[in-house]
This record gives C-alpha cells, structure tokens and sequence, in this order.
C-alpha cells in the first residue's frame, strides 16, 4: 500500500510537471510550433538580443571597412579585415536565427540605432566622422589615429558580444548553453586577444611615428586576412572532423604569427 501512495504521488507530481510545462510551452512557444521543448522566453528574448547585436555589428564593421576603402584614407589591410568581420558577424546572426527556428523560437527584430550606438563607443567623435562624413578637425588631437580608434571601438563591440554569450550561457538552459560555449566563446575570446593585440602594437608608436606604425600593421593585416581566407577555404574543402580540428590549430598559429 506504501509503495502505492509513493506511486501515485509521482505521478501526480508528473501531472503537475505536465501543467507548468504546458504553461512554459504556452508563455514560450509563440505560434503553434511542434518543435518547441523547454525553451524559455528569458533565453529566447535574450537569443533575439543577440541576433539583433550581430546584425548591428555587421553594419559597423561594413561602414568602417568601406571607411578605409577611401583614396584619402586607404589602409587596405583594415578594409579587409573589417569587410571579413561583417560578414563574420553577418553568418553569426543568420546562424542563431536558425537556431532560435530549431527551437520553435520566432526571432523580432529591431532598428540599428547607429547614431545611438556611436555615442556609446570610446571614440564617438570618430565614429561620427565616419557616419556623417563630420570634420574630424573638432578631435583634441593633431594625429588621426583611425585605425587604432576603429580597432578600439570593435574590441568594444565584440565585449558586448561575449557578454551577450555569457548571460545566454547563464541562463540554465543546457542545450543552449552547450551551443553558444561550443560554437561563439571561445572565437569571442580569441577575437579581444587579437584586437587587443594589435590595439597594443599601435599604441607603442607615439605621435610622431604613429603614421608609419599604422602603415605597418595595415600591411601585417592585410596579410593575416589573405591568409586565413586561403585557410578558410581550404577548410571548407575539407568536411571531415579531423580537418577541423587540424584547421583550428593552424588559426591559432596564425594569430600567434601575426600578434603574438
Ligand atoms: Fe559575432
């Protein structure tokens, strides 16, 4: 009779699991999608954050790229790797969209507040002069150091995504927790250590020599992009697991090689 009563309280409890469930799913599942299991609004509102952030990366570091495209500015190494980013950050996006669909998730989305976004960046004046063609005269500063100021204002964005990730991963849901840890953070960090470090090796040069130092790491640039596209599609040729693996390892070597 005991072992009855323990019976039917379990499955009593699995009655009441089955309602808050269905309560979950309810609050959840926008639509009637079939897919949808243990997905909860406060990770989808902040998958949907994160969408929305990549696509306003995307858009950033397409402007800055197109920025140092132009004859008076031309720095080919930083239009490269701005160009490479955004459509980085572009495939990011498009990537947690299809996983928001996977999880029966619908995903919103919202204006970029570019001019708003520019205010918030270390060097907003900068960020301006790009976005309104504004003079840069008003700048405190006799040298206009675009490629150290553009490259601190990505090191910013991409801080703000990896603490996107971060929440997301906080937020106890396992699956996508395992998705976000396997698939962005560790890019994320190897991103700031890169940015970081190229951000490091032009502020070693002072005013008066900042122009040549900004030629050099335009080059060095250029050629880390050139590389790590020819690595890319060598990759892409390549599905299997260990090529993976064995194309990783050489991404590090070349952020070692490059930066140190
Ligand atoms: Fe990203």
């Amino acid at each position: 009779m005991a072992t009855n009563m323990v019976t039917i309280v379990k499955i009593f409890t699995c009655f009441i699991m089955a309602v808050s469930v269905q309560r979950t799913l309810a609050d959840t599942c926008i639509g009637t999608s079939n897919v949808c299991f243990n997905y909860h609004n406060s990770s989808h509102n902040m998958l949907v954050q994160l969408v929305n952030i990549e696509i306003a990366t995307s858009y950033f570091y397409q402007i800055y790229g197109h920025y140092f495209d132009r004859s008076d500015v031309a720095l080919p190494g930083m239009y490269q790797y701005f160009l490479r980013e955004s459509l980085h950050e572009r495939t990011h996006a498009d990537n947690i969209i299809r996983y928001i669909n996977k999880r029966g998730g619908r995903p919103t989305f919202t204006n970029i507040h570019i001019r708003e976004i520019c205010d918030a960046l270390e060097n907003s004046e900068f960020c301006e002069h790009i976005i309104s063609n504004k003079d840069l005269g008003s700048l405190n500063t006799t040298v206009h150091k675009t490629a150290l100021w553009a490259l601190q204002d990505a090191l910013t964005l991409e801080k703000l995504v990896t603490d996107m990730l971060t929440r997301i991963i906080n937020d106890d849901d396992h699956q996508l927790s395992h998705y976000i840890e396997h698939e962005y953070l560790d890019e994320q960090i190897n991103t700031i250590k890169r940015l970081g470090s190229f951000i490091g090796q032009l502020e070693k040069f002072s005013d008066s020599g900042y122009a040549v130092g900004q030629y050099v790491i335009d080059r060095v640039l250029g050629e880390y992009v050139q590389n790590t596209f020819l690595m890319n599609q060598k990759r892409a040729s390549n599905a299997d697991v260990a090529s993976h693996y064995q194309w990783d390892r050489q991404a590090e070597n070349y952020d070692s090689l490059y930066i140190g």
